[in-house]
């Protein structure tokens, strides 16, 4: 298709350099994959994983969708996981946001967009959950990237009430799961300082091993 050659020709461009530096990339890399990390983070294209940490092919696995969630229904993150972890023996689980999202503003309005209300719909709950802090609020830029972190929050919470992750951390396997936000306008990756690495952190309610 004449629109896309330019894809076809960064294509080239990009062989070309990889091999400059080492002839043998491609065939290494096509031997085995060794990622030391899972992110999961949104489908938003200027979020783009590999780059904002510096991660070339083979060193970042790699989840996205809209408004960066985990759910526990959701069958495609959970394989993810589950491979990532049990197969890949990954350590690191980044569950990442991303100040000014899309996803996150519109579960904040009343308009209807589709398909992707009910994928939303869980952040409406971490909002139905958080309502008098977030309302106090009153710049909505601001009370929508409180959401966003709030929503990292959940999402961190609920990657770790997974039999996946627990049953990571019942046979000693090290693992961690982490919380980031990315701030679009810096380029600046922000630690929450939620750092999950055993079954201590998990309350009751949502052991199940
Ligand atoms: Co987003």
């Amino acid at each position: 298709m004449k629109e896309l050659k330019k894809l076809f020709d960064n294509n080239r461009a990009w062989i070309a350099q990889k091999c400059e530096k080492d002839p043998s990339f491609f065939q290494n890399l096509s031997e085995s994959q060794e990622p030391k990390y899972l992110w999961i983070g949104c489908s938003d294209s200027r979020v783009p994983a590999n780059e904002i940490v510096g991660l070339g092919a083979g060193e970042l696995f790699v989840h996205r969708n809209i408004g960066n969630l985990f759910l526990h229904t959701d069958i495609n993150c959970l394989s993810v996981l589950e491979y990532a972890i049990d197969f890949l023996k990954i350590k690191h689980v980044i569950l990442c946001g991303h100040y000014g999202c899309g996803g996150i503003q519109a579960a904040m309005e009343e308009q209807k967009q589709g398909v992707v209300d009910h994928w939303l719909r869980c952040v409406r709950d971490v909002y139905a959950r958080n309502k008098e802090d977030l309302e106090a609020i009153k710049d909505l830029n601001k009370r929508s990237d409180r959401l966003v972190e709030l929503n990292v929050k959940q999402q961190v919470l609920n990657i770790c009430h997974t039999p996946i992750v627990q049953g990571a951390w019942a046979r000693k396997q090290s693992l961690w799961v982490h919380g980031w936000v990315y701030d679009m306008q810096t380029g600046v990756l922000k630690d929450m300082d939620l750092c999950f690495s055993s079954i201590n952190h998990v309350e009751n309610i949502y052991r199940i091993n």
